[in-house]
């Protein structure tokens, strides 16, 4: 069994370089930094982002001596999976309270999360619009006891910190550093990170997965609290500075987290057949299928190296394949 030091001390996850015709033709590079390769404990669900976002979380609850990891999600949550398998993977207790009625029939994600000991507690819509409101977590301390708060899709102060670490290990395996930092937006966390951990050195872009005006000001109001929480930068700048060298790419997200095309998935399974890399259907898809339609269309200056994060999500696949058909030929991976 994988203690929590496995979060902290690993291998950095793997930058490879992607070969096209077309990146030779626009005369750019591009680079992706496989978090998704970064895995522990069952199944594929404690990987990508979701390590980065729960190392740091999972550490300050073990210090505080909490053992329940309490959460909140979709159905299709790949943050309600990660953190089932890190109960199961470091020996919390985890309850997941999840958006919408018990479907009947549980999908991929909730069987796993229950298969791991994640006990489910199902809210209707409205009232999980209610969470986080002080008299709602009242009302979950009453049911449940003490336990360690993370909030929807992880993206907290810690897990910021954490994805800072990206940042850190790509500078330590490059020579280069990359002239443009890509990756998918969902609460605005990851990207967060990564801008704080780039600074004003590279343009980051965000891809979001989610449709929308209200990303741009979401992200720009994680970053500003982390810098006013401090921690890694304590002592620095003051937390004073704006980095406003990144940028939104509101185009890619298809309708939304559930939504595709079979345009999106023609894509994804090209991509995958060419280049034997995964992608989930509600992030990583979008994500690369944007920043190729950007590369055509000659957005990046020659000569720019662009680093796109796989923040992993493959969890997804399975449930995207038993609700549409086994359409993705990445199922399994
Ligand atoms: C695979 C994957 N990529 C990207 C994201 C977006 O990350 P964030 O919520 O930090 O914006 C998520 C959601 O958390 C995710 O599951």
């Amino acid at each position: 069994m994988p203690t929590l030091s496995t979060l902290f001390h690993h291998p950095p996850s793997p930058v490879e370089e992607l070969h096209t015709q077309l990146l030779k033709g626009r005369g750019v590079r591009l680079l992706v930094k496989r978090d998704d390769l970064l895995r522990t404990g069952p199944g594929l669900s404690l990987c990508g982002n979701k390590w980065r976002k729960l190392q740091y979380n999972l550490q300050a609850a073990r210090d505080a001596g909490q053992d329940t990891l309490l959460t909140f999600g979709g159905a299709y949550s790949n943050h309600i999976a990660a953190v089932a398998a890190a109960g199961q993977a470091f020996s919390f207790n985890t309850i997941g309270i999840i958006r919408g009625e018990r479907p009947e029939g549980l999908n991929p994600t909730l069987r796993f999360a229950e298969a791991c000991g994640m006990q489910l507690q199902y809210f209707s819509r409205s009232e999980f619009r209610e969470k986080e409101k002080r008299e709602f977590q009242e009302r979950l301390q009453q049911q449940f006891g003490d336990f360690y708060l993370l909030p929807e899709g992880g993206a907290n102060t810690l897990a910021i910190e954490g994805c800072l670490d990206i940042v850190a290990e790509v500078e330590q395996q490059l020579d280069n550093f990359p002239t443009h930092w890509c990756c998918s937006v969902g609460t605005g966390g990851t990207l967060a990170g990564i801008i704080t951990g780039v600074q004003e050195r590279a343009q980051v872009l965000g891809f979001p997965a989610l449709k929308g005006d209200f990303v741009e000001g979401m992200v720009r109001e994680l970053v500003s609290g982390f810098r006013v929480s401090g921690l890694r930068l304590e002592g620095s700048e003051g937390g004073g500075k704006h980095n406003e060298s990144w940028a939104i790419i509101p185009d890619f997200h298809f309708g939304g987290y559930a939504k595709w095309t079979p345009e999106l998935v023609g894509f994804m399974n090209n991509f995958y057949r060419e280049h034997h890399i995964p992608l989930d259907p509600v992030y990583t898809g979008k994500l690369f299928y944007g920043l190729f339609q950007l590369i055509e269309q000659g957005y990046f200056p020659g000569e720019s190296i662009i680093l796109a994060v796989h923040t992993g999500g493959l969890q997804g696949i399975e449930g995207f394949n038993e609700r549409f058909g086994g359409l993705l030929v990445s199922g399994g991976h």
